[in-house]
């Protein structure tokens, strides 16, 4: 691995790793190929450690063209694939984008790899970053997702990157295309737009807004801090066997509720509000989501067992720190909700569930 292509390094968890990558592989160039859509932006590379190791280029991964001439210029042997559509309400509003980048992109992208490595070196790798959304959901005393779990996915988000896992198994299979694919639960941390659960409630907690818990928060995810995915992923690049798939999460089970109690009653200690009510009296229970998946637990024995990764964050320290990240960022809080289609696109939520 010396030349890293990393699709969608301007969002949340392709920044995360981008930092991740510069610092842990001191030999590395990377080049980022992001369309800064809504969700991505160039304030979220702005730190970067070695920033002369790093190429940023804006431009669409449905563009095969460009996608042909970042791997020749750059020489590429390795390309991790984040670049997404990622909001499961986005994708119930308008499902459009989610097929054109997550099916149509994934397919240019596996096109212009599958030239590129055209069979000649055994060094090309081909990381595929998907989600346990493609599995389904899960009833009380399911037992959790793993790498054998049948695909069964309810949103046209979760079915868009389902298709996309598909097709990279298929160039895999067909053509011989070394790949490798990773399956993660909910991720949080620095950077992450506020349209997801946990950095929406921060921002509406700080700033006295309502805090909208869809049906009655009995929902229950896998919540993962987003620098222990990155080092998973790396893990995988280091020491995967291409062709295999490897399930990443963070084994922790709160509902939708505790999650939202935790974060209020964090920032009740850290920024108490200044009529001394709790931040839980902002909480408002809207119209559920349609479709929504009630539970989703992973199974990470196949990663912890082959390649030594275990999640190393607890969540309570996880959610206190991403709190003190959102409190220290006022700047990049403010450009992001100054983006206009972002509250355009919150009232149209809010509307949907009120
Ligand atoms: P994000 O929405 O924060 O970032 C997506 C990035 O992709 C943005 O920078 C955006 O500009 C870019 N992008 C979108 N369309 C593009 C296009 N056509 N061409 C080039 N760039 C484009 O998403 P995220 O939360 O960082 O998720 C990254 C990946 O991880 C996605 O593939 C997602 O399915 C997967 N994933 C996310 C989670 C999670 O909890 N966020 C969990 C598991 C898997
Ligand atoms: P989200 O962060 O959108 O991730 P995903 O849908 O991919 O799991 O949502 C996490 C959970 O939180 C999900 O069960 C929906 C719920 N949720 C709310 O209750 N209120 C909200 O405002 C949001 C954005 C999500």
């Amino acid at each position: 691995m010396k030349n890293i292509l990393v699709t969608g390094g301007a969002g949340f968890i392709g920044s995360n790793f981008v930092r991740s990558l510069l610092a842990y592989e001191p030999e590395l160039q990377i080049v980022t190929l992001d369309l800064l859509t809504y969700a991505g932006k160039l304030e979220n590379l702005s730190d970067l450690p070695s920033p002369e190791r790093h190429t940023f280029i804006q431009g669409d991964i449905c563009d095969r063209t460009l996608v042909d001439r970042i791997l020749s210029d750059h020489a590429i042997d390795t390309i991790v694939h984040f670049a997404a559509e990622s909001h499961v309400d986005r994708s119930i509003l308008g499902p459009m984008p989610f097929i054109q980048t997550n099916i149509v992109g994934t397919f240019t992208l596996l096109e212009a790899a599958k030239t590129a490595w055209a069979g000649k070196s055994s060094k090309f790798r081909f990381h595929h970053v998907s989600t346990d959304e493609v599995f389904g959901s899960l009833q009380p005393g399911d037992p959790a997702f793993n790498e054998r779990t049948p695909y069964d996915p309810h949103s046209p988000y979760s079915a868009s990157k389902a298709a996309s896992d598909h097709l990279v198994r298929a160039y895999a299979t067909t053509y011989g295309l070394p790949v490798t694919i990773s399956n993660c639960s909910n991720n949080y941390g620095p950077y992450q737009f506020p349209e997801k659960l946990i950095p929406l409630m921060i921002l509406n907690g700080i700033t006295g807004k309502p805090l909208p818990v869809y049906g009655q928060g009995a929902q229950i995810r896998d919540w993962l801090h987003v620098v222990d995915h990155c080092e998973a992923i790396v893990r995988i690049l280091r020491a995967g066997k291409t062709g295999e798939t490897y399930c990443i999460g963070g084994d922790n089970q709160p509902t939708n509720l505790e999650i939202v109690r935790t974060i209020c009653e964090i920032l009740d200690r850290k920024v108490p509000r200044a009529d001394g009510q709790p931040h839980e009296s902002q909480i408002t229970y809207v119209t559920d989501r349609p479709g929504h998946d009630f539970r989703y637990d992973i199974d990470i024995s196949k990663i912890s067992r082959e390649l030594g990764w275990h999640p190393s964050r607890a969540l309570q320290t996880g959610l206190e720190e991403t709190v003190d990240w959102y409190l220290t960022h006022p700047a990049w809080v403010d450009s992001v909700l100054q983006k206009q289609d972002f509250s355009v696109w919150m009232d149209a939520n809010y509307q949907e569930r009120n």
